[in-house]
């Protein structure tokens, strides 16, 4: 399998940064636009769990909604597109057993050689105060960030800008998107596009600011 060289991943990421002024004329192509998808739909879950939902927000009047909770930021009406990375707010038996049964299909093995695997994840889901963060809220919350995550690195890849975005007022966002009776909470956004060419904090007006490697990473 062909791999991407050290360098090229590294110069992608130096390259991007979170757009704060984007170029409202350029849209993303939609087979580039099904691949940033696809990366996020790709994204390590605990269990394979993939306790979280991807809504893009195609509509411009709900954009505008959004922005209204938004501090105003221009970037969710102005990006090509915009994200909204939902986590579930709870997974129960049902919704492991639809993994499971999903798990079976795809595999081509019996519902019998999960059972085990099924009841590990339900003592776990049962327990949600042993989950790693101690609630089921912050655990499907933070594994959501993963997916965004794995966005944000795809879009750089492939030449998309993107911000990363958790100023808004997520009980509004619920609100505005109807997210409560689907069982789903905005935890936060992401928003892709192309840079405007005087967006003042591009890395070519305002260098990328890190700490250094070695007060970052320490091989212990
Ligand atoms: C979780 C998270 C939330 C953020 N929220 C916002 C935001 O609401 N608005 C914004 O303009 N930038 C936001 N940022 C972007 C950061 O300010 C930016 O990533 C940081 O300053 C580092 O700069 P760089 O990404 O350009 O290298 C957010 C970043 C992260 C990871």
């Amino acid at each position: 399998m062909a791999t991407v060289q050290p360098q090229s991943i590294l110069e992608q990421f130096r390259w991007r940064y979170a757009t704060k002024k984007f170029d409202t004329s350029k849209k993303i192509a939609p087979d580039l636009w099904r691949s940033i998808e696809e990366a996020a739909v790709l994204a390590p879950s605990s269990y394979g769990l993939q306790p979280w939902k991807f809504l893009v927000i195609d509509n411009p009047v709900t954009r505008a909604k959004l922005r209204e909770v938004s501090w105003n930021q221009p970037q969710i009406t102005d990006a090509s597109h915009l994200v909204v990375f939902c986590r579930r707010a709870n997974l129960d038996t049902a919704y492991v057993d639809r993994y499971i049964a999903h798990t079976a299909k795809t595999r081509g093995v019996s519902h019998e050689a999960l059972a085990g695997f099924r009841d590990m994840m339900l003592g776990s889901i049962g327990t949600p105060a042993n989950l790693p963060g101690g609630a089921m809220d912050t655990y499907t919350r933070s594994q959501t960030y993963i997916a965004l995550g794995f966005a944000l690195a795809a879009a750089s890849m492939l030449g998309v800008d993107a911000c990363p975005m958790e100023g808004f007022n997520p009980a509004a966002y619920d609100e505005v998107l109807g997210l409560a009776p689907l069982g789903l909470r905005a935890t936060v956004v992401g928003t892709f596009g192309y840079r405007a060419g005087d967006d003042a904090v591009d890395p070519t007006r305002a260098a990328k600011v890190r700490f250094a490697h070695t007060d970052v990473v320490e091989h212990v």
